[in-house]
């Protein structure tokens, strides 16, 4: 680029691994994490729910069906239970030894290492999930946004803000489905109040929404890249973050 375009392509856009490194490993497994710290990622998004006895285990769906060899509801299975599983096969036999890992598991190892996305996944289902994840990062002393870039994000809006009354200091975020209607400057308002990051699917951006979105003083982390030409899209509209299968389609720098 000449020097009068540099600005753009020299921004800083977080490289956020989608459920770790997920095009290379099983998603929410330590090899997926393990994979995204390699692959020179700046966060690792995972998502977390609770078990049976009251464990926060880090897996996407509310059932173990898809990602393991077991069945049944994330709330209905003990961490012992849920331990016992194979959660790598059903990506390839190489991965055979991972299980579910829980929060505390995974903070222990990437504390210091990564930057984490925390996805408070159908929050709704666990009662008290926002005050054990701030205990859970309280441990860990990862309650001060000046000691790791964590950021907590949900669906579920009522979560975040619960969330974020409880750990002020720890940057959270909103996540929005595809809406054919757009996002309105009144809702842009009511974020704005407890949220820093407004987080769409990728289907509802284009440069006008991110123009907005910082006018409002938040930032974006769009999701989920699993192809090039969406990843430069979003380089190109000025993502501040942009979360994906494939961190190695997403780096803009030289
Ligand atoms: O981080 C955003 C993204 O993870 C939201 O969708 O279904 O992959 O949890 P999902
Ligand atoms: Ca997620």
């Amino acid at each position: 680029a000449s020097e009068g375009t540099a600005t753009k392509a020299q921004k800083q856009v977080l490289n956020i691994a989608h459920r770790g490194a997920s095009g290379y490993a099983p998603e929410n497994t330590m090899a997926a994490f393990e994979k995204a710290v390699e692959m020179k990622a700046d966060m690792f998004e995972l998502d977390v729910q609770m078990s049976k006895d009251g464990e926060l285990v880090v897996i996407h769906d509310t059932t173990v069906d898809r990602t393991t060899d077991g069945t049944g509801s994330v709330k209905d299975l003990t961490l012992e239970e849920m331990k016992s599983l194979d959660a790598g096969s059903w990506f390839s036999e190489a991965f055979a030894d991972e299980t579910i890992p829980t929060l505390g598991e995974v903070l222990d190892e990437y504390k210091g290492k990564s930057g984490i996305l925390i996805e408070l996944k159908a929050p709704s289902l666990y009662p008290g999930i926002e005050q054990k994840v701030a205990d859970e990062l309280t441990a860990h002393h990862l309650d001060k946004p000046e000691n790791e870039k964590i950021i907590v994000q949900s669906f579920d809006h009522e979560s975040v803000q619960k969330f974020h009354d409880i750990l002020p200091e720890v940057p959270v975020g909103v996540l929005l489905g595809y809406n054919p209607e757009g996002i309105s400057d009144e809702q842009l308002e009511s974020f704005k109040k407890y949220a820093d990051y407004v987080n769409p699917s990728k289907s509802m951006i284009d440069a006008s929404l991110i123009e907005r979105i910082h006018d409002f003083n938040m930032l974006t982390h769009p999701w989920t890249v699993r192809d090039r030409e969406s990843a430069n899209f979003l380089l190109e509209v000025g993502a501040d973050g942009i979360i994906t299968d494939y961190p190695d389609y997403v780096d803009p720098r030289p």
